[in-house]
């Protein structure tokens, strides 16, 4: 059911790099996150947490919500999805084609973004009914093994040899299981994460921000600090221009944390030396986005501007 064997050659697309981007929005479900709502929602029938006919709640910015959605429904589940003003209406939609139903919570944690809103939100339910199963992506370590097992092993069977690999952190599952895999198999594998400005992740100040997929308002259980080589953090506005020229350049349209990735690839370019074999991992693609990422009118309600059709790059 999963894809795990997809990758894109982007040699040149970034000057000088030997790029390969990992496709993970052919997926059923269309995202990354497939692995992940199998990965906690085995990990939950495992342990008898769930039982036929059950009900799971989860906290999610879109995709997670639309795998659970898809996987509950092929496996007799209901599901209740807590999401904010920030996930797509596309997202919303598909997760009710799915049979999901959709809590939006709009109020701003202390650190101006939803997570912790979402989390109160859902331990409040639980009080009430205590038959709702929580896997609670942030804290469970079945997120971070799905991807050790899956994403992290099919790069490593691909490309032997990964001198380097950036991975985008939003709940640090798929970041923590290729730390996990890649140390123990490839160690020589430098390992960049790529968070976006105004997350708290990795310790810098919150801010706002506009885009779902990475960052975070509150740093997640299952991430371990200190394990990575290199921390890089994008501004949205440049995962903005970065998916425009994608799309402009190559026809190919990814969604904004595939964006941030490559943007963190063009930051670091000076750094990787000639022939290096870089891997980076593109979450999702790009249609859920057409009315943000790919809209002239959001993108300047959002940012003050808009890039330019040909080059991408927010005019002088
Ligand atoms: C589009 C997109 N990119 C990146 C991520 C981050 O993946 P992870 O939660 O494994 O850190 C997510 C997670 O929801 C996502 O939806």
């Amino acid at each position: 059911m999963v894809l795990d064997d997809l990758f894109l050659d982007l040699h040149g697309f970034i000057e000088g790099v030997d790029l390969a981007l990992k496709i993970e929005g052919l997926n059923p479900a269309g995202s990354i996150k497939l692995k992940a709502a199998v990965g906690l929602l085995d990990d939950a029938e495992r342990r008898g947490l769930l039982k036929p006919g059950g009900r799971v709640i989860e906290s999610s910015s879109g995709n997670l919500g639309i795998a659970l959605s898809s996987v509950c429904a092929a496996r007799g589940y209901r599901f209740t999805c807590v999401a904010d003003p920030n996930t797509a209406s596309a997202s919303v939609a598909l997760i009710k084609a799915f049979g999901g139903q959709v809590v939006i919570v709009d109020q701003r944690d202390a650190n101006g973004g939803f997570l912790q809103s979402r989390v109160d939100y859902i331990q409040a339910r639980l009080r009430d009914e205590p038959d709702l199963l929580w896997p609670n992506q942030y804290a469970n370590q079945a997120n971070p093994r799905v991807h050790y097992e899956h994403t992290a092993a099919s790069i490593y069977k691909q490309y032997l040899n990964v001198d380097q690999l950036f991975v985008g952190a939003g709940t640090t599952g798929t970041l923590m299981g290729c730390v996990e895999y890649f140390r123990r198999h490839s160690p020589g594998t430098r390992i960049v994460a790529v968070d976006t400005v105004g997350s708290v992740t990795f310790g810098f100040p919150p801010g706002r921000r506009y885009i779902p997929g990475l960052g975070t308002s509150r740093r997640p259980e299952i991430f371990r600090p200190g394990v990575v080589d290199e921390v890089v953090m994008v501004p949205e506005a440049q995962a903005v221009q970065m998916c425009r020229r994608l799309a402009g350049e190559r026809g190919i349209l990814m969604g904004g944390s595939t964006g941030s990735v490559l943007a963190a690839v063009e930051q670091r370019k000076a750094e990787i030396p000639a022939h290096a074999t870089v891997v980076a991992i593109g979450p999702d693609s790009g249609e859920r986005y057409l009315n943000t990422l790919y809209d002239d009118d959001w993108v300047r309600g959002h940012f003050g501007f808009v890039p330019d059709p040909l080059t991408a790059q927010q005019p002088a």
